[in-house]
């Protein structure tokens, strides 16, 4: 079967010119080597671009007009960073490092691509967040957990994949600034443990020396366990000098292999994943024992704090699985080494339509942090339904968590604005496959660029990032533009409306997490998450309840502790609410959650016939995957709506007011 793929957003089609020309006739380089992998990346994807968009073939030779690719000390430029400036004909992008100098060849390539003039440009970016990761969920027989686009393109029938697939993906996400990269599932099983052996090294040093050339650190999932499936020491114990005497050599092999290798992203204790609990010991202990071992190859460990027992029983009231990421952490805030990173799922359940924030984030003060979210929509439509998260994003990087005075945004923290960390920053799980536009659904690759360009640039709004996507991947037309973004926009809030508006969460046919299911519980033949009854429904996670709501920081923790100043968005979260309590609005909140289910119907109706205006406008192609795409959604809205709101009025006994029918 032939392998194809499309370009996305750096598909260089013919744009209007916008005076744009001049600047790319010729480039001359001071003070970099065009040796360097990075630097002769940079310069070949001017010439792609320019010969793509402009029909220009690039000079190389100093001129008084063209691109200048220039080295610079200016201490305005931070590393990673760069300057772009136009006076007379004359580009110049400047940066310390190679990195800066690829980023800001990118940006002057979007501007043409998306068909705005260089001309007076004068701008300096550096980046918000020192790591910028995608996280990718594939496993080595190909198939990706919680993937929505076909297969995995890094791995095939439990061989690695490179070719030039691997090479465009790296261009794509760096263009858009990603800085470091997982290719292999969290839950590593299976062979994926063989990827640290000589077995797998050849070709993963390939992928990694590929991501290098474009600035991007290369790292790989661990099995803890490691040492008893590769026939060492039959323990994990990190506390044994035995199994640390086996992760010694491993280490000095492992670095010796791939030098590109930037370290390890462990899932440790978590959903059957071994860890040092087993052994009686504490995630410090585990993290610290890696960390010390793969420090003298600068390499680092990314720990993941989604710990918590999936096998709780969900009915003891007590025993909250939001309290678990805090309960499990907090108390060794100040003992991890400075090269292990905790990650932090941005909300304490497990990638919601709306959650609260962790309160581990600026709840641990001494330790580095690094934030986890989900492009890939595992639990807001499967890459069939839209929504773009950049809205949620933007307000989990928004919130105060009151840390520190002044400091005390998520995105204060994860940059390390507030503590100072350098070990620090945003990952994403992606929602990238084999299928030919990248991620199934046309629009979900919007959420696919954005997420990069929001870790990049945190001060960028959802807006202003849509509208990027759309003019470089799908058109430049205003009309065009607007439709989409009156799609994009609003399609977060959308899905709430028709599943689980109020922070309520879940809901999913259990496992697969797409489709309704208003009892589905995970884990067990008992409980279910909302725990309604016939007079009220959510959960009382307040001080009389399960104390989460204490986790915060003041004045959070009192403001989520009662009900009255409780945001009405998550409510249902922290309380346990009548059927017939008051909303802001003067509705109860039976109706609210009726007439929620009805909007939201009717929104992806709205949505469908906003979608079907574009016809003939934009390619036929696209046009007609997601139009697909947009049926299933509707069929799957229809089904939420009714679903929920027959549970609920079963359970109530409390009639829609409008008397609307409820199957
Ligand atoms: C969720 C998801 C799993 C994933 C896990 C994780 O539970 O459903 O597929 O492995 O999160 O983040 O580790």
């Amino acid at each position: 079967m032939k392998r194809e793929w499309t370009q996305l957003w750096l598909k260089y089609e013919e744009k209007k010119n916008c005076g744009n020309g001049i600047y790319f006739e010729r480039l001359w380089i001071e003070g970099f080597e065009l040796a360097h992998p990075i630097v002769s990346n940079a310069v070949k994807e001017v010439k792609m671009g320019a010969a793509g968009m402009l029909g220009l073939q690039v000079q190389e030779e100093q001129g008084t007009t063209g691109l200048c690719l220039r080295r610079t000390d200016k201490n305005t430029i931070c590393a990673e960073g760069y300057a772009l400036t136009e006076q007379d004909g004359c580009l110049t992008v400047e940066a310390r490092d190679e990195k800066g100098l690829l980023y800001g060849v990118f940006h002057a390539l979007r501007m043409v691509a998306m068909e705005k003039s260089l001309s007076g440009i004068r701008l300096v970016e550096n980046p918000d967040n020192p790591l910028r990761m995608y996280n990718h969920w594939d496993n080595m027989d190909g198939s990706i957990e919680r993937g929505y686009s076909g297969k995995s393109f890094f791995f095939e029938n439990n061989q690695v994949v490179v070719d030039e697939r691997t090479v465009d993906y790296a261009r794509m996400v760096a263009s858009v600034g990603i800085n470091g990269m997982v290719i292999n599932n969290v839950n590593v099983k299976n062979c994926a443990t063989w990827l640290i052996t000589d077995k797998y090294f050849d070709e993963v040093a390939k992928v990694a020396d590929i991501f290098a050339g474009y600035g991007i650190k290369f790292f790989l999932s661990l099995n803890f366990a490691a040492p008893m499936e590769l026939d060492g020491p039959q323990s994990a114990d990190p506390l044994d000098p035995e199994v640390q005497s086996w992760w010694e050599l491993k280490m000095e092999e492992v670095f010796d292999a791939i030098p590109n290798l930037g370290g390890f992203l462990v899932k440790a204790d978590s959903e059957g994943r071994p860890g040092p609990f087993t052994y009686g010991r504490t995630q410090a202990d585990g993290a610290n024992m890696l960390a010390d071992i793969v420090k003298p190859y600068g390499g680092i460990i990314i720990w993941r704090c989604f710990v918590y027992n999936c096998t709780q029983d969900w009915r003891d009231y007590k025993t909250d699985r939001a309290r678990a990421g805090y309960d499990n952490f907090i108390q060794m805030d100040g003992d991890y080494h400075d090269n292990v990173i905790l990650q932090i799922k941005n909300g304490p359940m497990d990638f919601q339509i709306r959650e609260p924030i962790s309160p581990l984030l600026g709840g641990l003060m001494k330790t580095n942090q690094m934030l986890e979210v989900q492009v890939a929509q595992e639990y807001t439509g499967h890459q069939i339904d839209v929504c773009y998260l950049i809205p949620m994003f933007k307000e989990i990087l928004d919130f105060q968590t009151y840390c520190v005075e002044g400091k005390g945004t998520v995105a204060d923290v994860i940059s390390g604005r507030t503590f100072g960390n350098r070990n620090c920053g945003i990952a994403a799980v992606c929602n990238t496959g084999n299928d030919t536009n990248w991620t199934g659904n046309d629009l979900a690759a919007a959420n696919f660029y954005g997420f990069a360009r929001l870790a990049f640039n945190t001060g960028l709004s959802a807006e202003e990032i849509a509208e990027e996507w759309i003019r470089m991947s799908i058109s430049c037309e205003q009309e065009v533009i607007d439709t989409i973004l009156g799609i994009l926009l609003p399609s977060r809030e959308i899905y709430e409306n028709y599943t689980t508006p109020m922070g309520i969460g879940w809901m999913v046919t259990p496992h697969e997490h797409y489709g309704c299911s208003v009892d589905g519980y995970e884990y067990s033949r008992w409980g279910t998450y909302h725990r309604a009854d016939h007079l009220g429904m959510g959960v009382d996670r307040t001080d009389k309840g399960t104390g989460y709501a204490q986790q915060y920081h003041e004045p959070n923790a009192s403001m989520y502790n009662d009900m009255n100043t409780c945001p009405e968005e998550l409510l249902l979260f922290f309380h346990h609410v009548p059927y017939t309590w008051k909303l802001k609005s003067g509705k109860t909140l039976i109706q609210h959650w009726y007439d929620s289910h009805f909007l939201g119907v009717e929104q992806v109706e709205e949505m469908i016939k906003a979608w079907e205006s574009l016809e003939g406008k934009i390619d036929g192609g696209v046009y007609a995957t997601v139009r697909g795409r947009f049926d299933r959604q509707l069929h799957n809205a229809k089904e939420w709506r009714d679903q929920v709101n027959s549970y609920f009025y079963r359970k109530s006994g409390i009639a829609d007011e409008q008397g609307r029918r409820i199957y």
